[in-house]
């Protein structure tokens, strides 16, 4: 019988072991012992702590997971702001930062010391210890509020539960950032495939998504890593005079370092050090997406300042599109609901900025003959940011076969035609195509239009050619015993599919308008019409100069606008929809007026984001976008090079943000 005495001191040694072993495996990348032995020392502390719980410590490897899901996640508000970094996209604008600082600094460039580290692909995360212990996680939210996500950076192998090391501060802030390692992003998404559940786009999705789980079981399971990149609120413990020494001494914390931090001083070495990183980034095994550079010593960090919500002493420097070289198995043709045709490049799948790559679009035939590309080519694949991947180049193969513009619909085998102006291909077959009618038919049902849940494309294929969906109004006169009785359906599936299609019913005027797969008109065009006109029946009735008058309505989408309700039977296809259930409140209460009553004034270059579509999309949830800067400002968006009108928000104390904090408030929508 081990007495309470022997517990405690087994407890201890085996706690102390298994951090030191921890920290070798998942920090230093350097195990002293095999697996099986860290697993039984593991077990046998579980097993002591279950027995004698007095001996169970927050600290303790046990509590890694633990504790049931929460219900929700609480505010955090951040004593020091969580800031973003300003960008350079060029060689030359780093070295005009780099001049810049020492221009303000008043020193000779050649004279100023610099830390740089890659900039990683992940989540911001703030960890905040007391006498050594962790005790709040929290995300970097709009940078002056986050979420308490404690339970769920506790899985994280590489956070310390408890700072090790000769000094042990009685309080700081460590924060960097949390990420999937790619080999793990990928055996989560085969886990995924296989298990039909959600397959993430690329690794930061899949650590954000881990990250924002109640049940801290499921981040455990996601294999996430953590490196620090900056202390604050140090209390008891000296950081030292520069990043390069705070680097150091969270190392000596228990915290992983970087291994491609580098410091130098002056320009000299600047190329050479970005070129290296630069080609490393597909080697390594985290995505990063950038190169952050540093003023190394806090003294000129702190007379160089900030600006907006970034300081003045960082810089990320952006890569450029990711490109990789990928064999070109094939190009197939496909059918969209307007009809066009096109063609569609199969690939050998690469991994390439952040997403596997399969196929890209080549849009028309023109593209296929600008790029000079044939089947068995060696082409490039190009993707930045969440862009859409394109091929950029080829080599030739040694066996290549030519592509030839199909000249019948692959669908319907109906003529294709091409009109004189138009690159585009399209099939002539019309209502008789049964590929651009279950395109259409998807459309309709898709997450922006009618959103039904569960009629995926496959099962509205079926339903198609098993003719119980012909039209849009098929849909709502379903017989749901047939759809049950149909291969891999049943019972419950198609109770549920009912249930679905009943609770779309009710939707929203712009909703409604998209989903009618009108030509042109997509999300943003219906919005526009719903706004300013308010019901269907002025829709219908408006002339072709009414609709051209609208925001944004050019004479062909005017025209495809009327068109389409000038039709006799498309206004009767509406009209059955509407007979058969579909409604929507008027649209005074459904529009989405969040920004009612605000003015944004918007500034500087993005060069993430489309200038003219986010004010469309500020002024459809009711904003104001002006154009200058007064005390009725509620908010600044703050970009690359903003002049004068960030001074005057900066003088009137009013809000500024940047380009990443708008992503962020509006995410998912923008
Ligand atoms: S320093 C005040 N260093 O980049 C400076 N940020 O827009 C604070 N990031 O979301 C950031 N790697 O999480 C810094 N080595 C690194 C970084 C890094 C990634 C992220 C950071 C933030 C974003 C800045």
């Amino acid at each position: 019988m081990t007495t309470a005495m022997e517990a405690a001191k087994r407890a201890l040694e085996l706690r102390t072991n298994l951090q030191k072993w921890a920290h070798e495996y998942y920090v230093d990348d350097d195990p002293s012992v095999p697996d099986s032995i860290y697993d039984e020392s593991f077990q046998e502390l579980l097993s002591l702590e279950r027995d004698f719980p007095d001996l169970q410590t927050p600290d303790s490897p046990t509590q890694r997971v633990g504790g049931a899901p929460l219900e929700g996640f609480t505010q955090v508000t951040h004593e020091v702001p969580m800031l973003s970094l300003d960008n350079a996209f060029s060689d030359e604008d780093l070295r005009d930062f780099l001049t810049r600082c020492a221009t303000s600094l008043g020193i000779p460039v050649k004279k100023l010391k610099w830390t740089a580290e890659p900039k990683l692909d992940g989540i911001a995360t703030s960890l905040l210890y007391e006498d050594g212990i962790l005790v709040r996680g929290a995300t970097r939210g709009d940078g002056a509020v986050g979420e308490d996500i404690t339970h769920n950076v506790r899985t994280i192998k590489s956070v310390p539960l408890r700072l090790s090391g000769e000094k042990i501060p009685k309080r700081l802030e460590v924060r960097g950032e949390a990420f999937m390692p790619i080999p793990m992003f990928e055996r989560v998404n085969e886990l995924a495939k296989e298990n039909s559940t959600k397959v993430f786009v690329n690794p930061r999705n899949a650590a954000a998504g881990s990250m924002r789980q109640l049940d801290p079981m499921i981040c455990a399971e996601r294999g996430l890593a953590f490196i620090a990149y900056g202390a604050y609120q140090p209390e008891g413990i000296d950081l030292g005079d520069t990043h390069s020494e705070t680097l150091d001494v969270l190392e000596s914390l228990g915290f992983k370092k970087n291994p491609d931090t580098v410091t130098f001083v002056g320009l000299d070495d600047l190329q050479e050090q970005y070129d290296a990183i630069l080609e490393k980034r597909n080697s390594l095994p985290m995505e990063i997406d950038g190169w952050v550079v540093k003023v190394d010593a806090y003294a000129q960090q702190e007379e160089l300042g900030f600006i907006a919500r970034a300081p003045r002493w960082a810089v990320a420097r952006k890569f450029p599109a990711q490109e990789k070289p990928t064999t070109l198995l094939d190009i197939v043709f496909q059918v969209g609901r307007t009809g066009a045709v096109t063609p569609v490049a199969k690939l050998e799948t690469v991994f390439v900025g952040g997403v596997n790559v399969s196929s890209v679009t080549l849009h028309n035939m023109d593209e296929i003959e600008r790029l000079d590309i044939a089947i068995g080519d060696t082409v490039f694949v190009q993707r930045a940011g969440d862009v859409i991947p394109k091929i950029t180049g080829r080599i030739k193969g040694e066996k290549r076969t030519p592509v030839v513009a199909p000249e019948t619909c692959p669908a319907c085998g109906s003529h294709t035609y091409r009109e004189p102006d138009e690159a585009v291909l399209r099939c002539t077959g019309g209502a008789s195509c049964d590929a651009q009618i279950i395109e259409s038919l998807s459309h309709y049902v898709g997450r922006k239009q009618m959103n039904i849940d569960g009629l995926g494309e496959k099962l509205l294929a079926t339903l198609y050619t098993e003719g119980l969906v012909k039209t849009l109004p098929d849909i709502y006169r379903l017989d749901f015993d047939k759809v049950a009785s149909l291969e891999g359906q049943g019972q419950r599936s198609a109770e549920k599919l009912q249930k679905a299609i009943e609770v779309s019913k009710e939707t929203t005027l712009a909703r409604f308008i998209a989903s009618l797969g009108i030509r042109t008109i997509g999300e943003q065009s219906s919005k526009v019409l719903a706004k300013h006109m308010k019901s269907l029946e002025v829709i219908r009735g408006a002339s072709l100069t009414e609709i051209m008058a609208l925001p944004d309505f050019g004479p062909i989408t005017s025209a495809y606008v009327k068109n389409a309700f000038g039709s006799e039977h498309f206004n009767e296809m509406v009209d059955e929809l509407i007979a058969l259930g579909v409604y929507w409140p008027d649209e005074e209460e459904s529009l989405d007026n969040s920004l009612e009553g605000q003015t944004w004034v918007l500034t500087g270059k993005y060069p993430t984001l489309n200038r003219s579509a986010l004010k469309a999309f500020l002024e459809n949830k009711g904003a104001k976008v002006s154009g200058s800067v007064s005390k009725n400002t509620t908010v600044v968006v703050a970009g690359k090079d903003a002049g004068s009108k960030l001074t005057k928000a900066q003088e009137l104390g009013i809000k500024v943000i940047g380009e990443d904090d708008v992503k962020a408030q509006f995410e998912g929508e923008i």
